[in-house]
């Protein structure tokens, strides 16, 4: 009886090992072989596409944030500066003080828009360090009281500049 019962399942487990080794193609070049035919049958470039296709609206996406924010920054035209602004202040913040360029975010913020007594506010903290940031105290920190003021005035006048242009 004993003997039925060890052939028994020395039969079994043998049938077992020789069943898991052809199911696992390792007649066919084992592990690799599975590998390459998961890349033959299609199903991996499907995935690949839904992740482009995704990729893509998350891109469309920001285009439109992007877009939203200079149109509202003004983007409708380049408009008159002063020499001091552009040579001081545009190369962080747009030569439009949209803070874009070729619908890029610049290093410094949207600044268009802002009224006169913002953007003077904004530049005495800045100078005194109320405002914390390195760049634009290292900027200021030369400037006299009536630069920050004539600075402040222009950009405070940019919609009505851009406005203008546009008519
Ligand atoms: C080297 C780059 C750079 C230049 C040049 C520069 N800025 Fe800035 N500016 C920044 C950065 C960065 C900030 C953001 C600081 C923060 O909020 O921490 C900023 C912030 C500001 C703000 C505050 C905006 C807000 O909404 O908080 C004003 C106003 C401003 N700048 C005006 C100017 C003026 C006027 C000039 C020219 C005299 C100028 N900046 C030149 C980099 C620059």
């Amino acid at each position: 009886m004993k003997n039925i019962v060890v052939g028994v399942l020395t039969l079994f487990i043998v049938g077992l090992m020789v069943f898991t080794a052809m199911d696992d193609a390792v007649f066919h070049g084992g592990h690799q072989a599975k590998v390459i035919e998961d890349f033959g049958d299609g199903s991996n470039q499907k995935v690949a596409a839904i992740a482009q296709v995704e990729e893509k609206s998350d891109r469309e996406k920001e285009d439109e944030e992007l877009k939203a924010l200079r149109d509202k920054a003004g983007n409708a035209g380049a408009f008159k500066v002063s020499n001091e602004y552009k040579s001081k202040c545009s190369s962080c913040h747009g030569v439009n003080g949209s803070g874009f360029q070729n619908g890029k975010a610049m290093m410094g913020p949207p600044i268009f828009g802002q009224s006169e007594e913002e953007i003077y506010t904004s530049l005495v903290d800045f100078k005194a360090g109320r405002k914390e940031n390195m760049v634009m105290k290292g900027l200021l920190m030369h400037l006299e009281d009536e630069d920050l003021k004539r600075f402040a005035k222009e950009i405070g006048e940019f919609p009505a500049r851009a406005k203008e242009e546009q008519n």
